[in-house]
């Protein structure tokens, strides 16, 4: 349930939500890791992208960016509004790309995090991620990520739900 006691309802962004993508990345990531409004327009009309929304009522509340490679999806970034946390919509996004993977087939869930925010990487964990490599400089100079992933085969029963 959202924080004022409605559901949280999954689904898939449209161009109408635009506004409402760019808000919730300026007031989820610092200014430096905000996707500009131009590449959230080319998400949403990307082949490759799959941009999914979690709405309560008529409000956008927490988004999700897919990126769709052959063999694995790539969660780009996942956000969820302040005043709706910690009731579950993050889970539940992370929850429908591991059932997006399994559906068309995938191999994997890959997605990157950086290594400083262990609270993240914790969550992840708690998710059945595990970390395989570390990406030195991938958010600049000094800026190292670590490379996470949740296999289809070995979450075999829980990919299914
Ligand atoms: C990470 C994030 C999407 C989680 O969304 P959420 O809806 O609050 O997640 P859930 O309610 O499903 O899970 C809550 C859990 O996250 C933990 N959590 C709270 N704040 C968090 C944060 N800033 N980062 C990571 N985890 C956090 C809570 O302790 C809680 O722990 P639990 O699993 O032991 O209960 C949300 O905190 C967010 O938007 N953070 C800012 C953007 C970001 O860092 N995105 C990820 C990188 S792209």
């Amino acid at each position: 349930m959202c924080a004022d006691g409605r559901k949280v309802r999954l689904r898939k962004a449209v161009p109408a939500d635009l506004s409402a993508l760019e808000a919730l990345e300026s007031l989820c990531f610092p200014s430096d890791r905000q996707s500009s409004r131009r590449s959230m327009s080319n998400s949403l009309r990307s082949p490759t992208q799959s941009v999914w929304v979690a709405e309560a009522g008529n409000t956008a509340v927490g988004a999700m960016v897919l990126f769709v490679y052959p063999r694995r999806l790539r969660i780009y970034s996942i956000a969820v509004a302040l005043g709706h946390r910690d009731l579950g919509a993050g889970k539940r996004l992370v929850r429908l790309a591991k059932a997006l993977a399994r559906r068309g087939r995938r191999e994997a869930v890959t997605l990157e995090a950086d290594v400083r925010n262990n609270v993240l990487i914790d969550w992840y964990c708690r998710q059945g991620f595990q970390q395989t490599e570390i990406l030195e400089d991938y958010y600049g100079p000094g800026q190292p990520a670590c490379r996470m992933e949740w296999a289809c085969s070995r979450n075999r029963r829980e990919a299914a739900l």
